[in-house]
């Protein structure tokens, strides 16, 4: 029995794919975070950030929590607010689906939609601009501040990262997973490299994001991708990144519901293209694991509803033959370490960063 909803968050199942992945392959694993009480990787870091905000005296009985999300994590702030009694205010974007929308209020937390465009074309910098500005403005308010706050990394650095280790054994070679904050990607890849240094460590990202360098344009991918490089992510930690095009995220989520049985968004549908191409360049005792970060019941509007991907220009048939050769086609990106990096110095301050996330992070060393 558990004391709480928020005492089920993590240990998470970790997976094997019965068709898409073949037995003379590396075997893919996934790691199904679908099954977290908010229903994704998301519940994790925000737990972890209340937490340690609440034992620092940050965060008292009766305030609120502030944050920039375009869903998940404000969806698991809300989850968790509404258990501990914290007011909660989710800053969100059009790009935000109507059942994200309807979660975060049926949880109780006050949303705003910001209608801005930054200068990527994205809505990042808006939303994290208004966040920091009603932090200011709101008595007894914490804003986690999961962009720029290095506590984000840290929960999976001590959370997310042993408990898959724990699962495997010990044993996989790849590891794979979709970026946004980087504190998934910057956690994880911290742990390997300070653990088990041999395991390759790859990215994925959507294609028009330039945390990997690149052109910024607009993309359909939820949930990843941002218009400058994550503070939570250490590049020299990354072995190598993919981009993937929209309609190839999206097909390959589709093609896991159909063919194994397996919810997954579209940015998971991303990761999961990318470890079917390592598995298919690795032997049988090669093992890719694969963070599937949410699940597509989550996008029945979108991802699962035919209209719409019509609407998108996508294609609606997909086979598992396609998906493998899809998969097969993928080129990966080295990535680069720039000369110049002051860790997004200028556009923190650009950004009005809060004290308490710059405090924390000088605290938790960069
Ligand atoms: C569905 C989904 N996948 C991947 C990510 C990327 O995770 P991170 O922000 O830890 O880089 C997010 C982040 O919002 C997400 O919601």
């Amino acid at each position: 029995m558990f004391p709480t909803i928020l005492d089920t968050i993590g240990n998470t199942p970790i997976i094997t794919i019965a068709n898409l992945n073949q037995p003379d392959e590396g075997q893919v694993l996934f790691k199904y975070e679908r099954f977290n009480p908010g229903g994704s990787i998301k519940d994790r870091s925000a737990i972890f950030m209340i937490e340690e905000a609440e034992k620092r005296g940050l965060l008292k009985p009766g305030g609120t929590v502030i944050e920039s999300s375009s869903g998940n994590f404000g969806i698991s702030l809300a989850m968790i607010g509404a258990a501990k009694g914290y007011r909660v205010i989710a800053i969100v974007d059009p790009k935000t689906t109507s059942s994200n929308l309807a979660l975060l209020k049926s949880f109780g937390a006050e949303v705003i939609v910001v209608n801005e465009k930054d200068d990527c074309g994205s809505y990042h910098k808006t939303r994290i601009l208004l966040a920091n500005k009603l932090a200011k403005e709101i008595k007894d308010s914490y804003r986690p501040d999961q962009c720029f706050n290095l506590l984000n990394r840290e929960a999976h650095y001590q959370n997310t990262a042993r408990e898959m280790i724990e699962q495997c054994g010990g044993k996989l070679t790849t590891f794979i997973t979709a970026v946004s904050t980087g504190g998934q990607l910057g956690g994880i890849s911290k742990y390997l490299k300070s653990f088990l240094p041999e395991v390759q460590i790859i990215g994925v990202d959507a294609m028009g994001s330039i945390i990997f360098g690149g052109e910024p344009h607009s993309y359909r991918i939820p949930g990843v991708g941002l218009g400058w490089t994550p503070h939570n992510l250490n590049l020299q930690h990354i072995d190598c990144a993919y981009k993937i095009p929209d309609e190839q995220a999206f097909l390959t989520a589709r093609a896991f519901a159909r063919y194994e049985g397996i919810l997954m968004g579209p940015s998971s549908g991303a990761c999961a293209l990318v470890a079917l191409k390592v598995a298919q360049n690795l032997s049988a005792e090669g093992r890719v694991v694969c963070m599937i970060s949410d699940g597509g019941d989550r996008y029945i509007q979108t991802l699962f509803n035919d209209e719409w991907m019509k609407e998108q220009g996508f294609s609606l048939q997909v086979d598992i033959g396609t998906i493998r050769l899809m998969a097969k086609q993928l080129q990966p990106l080295k990535v680069s370490v720039p000369d110049n990096d002051n860790m997004g110095l200028d556009l923190m301050k650009y950004l009005n960063v809060p004290t308490t996330t710059l405090q924390m992070n000088e605290e938790l060393g960069q």
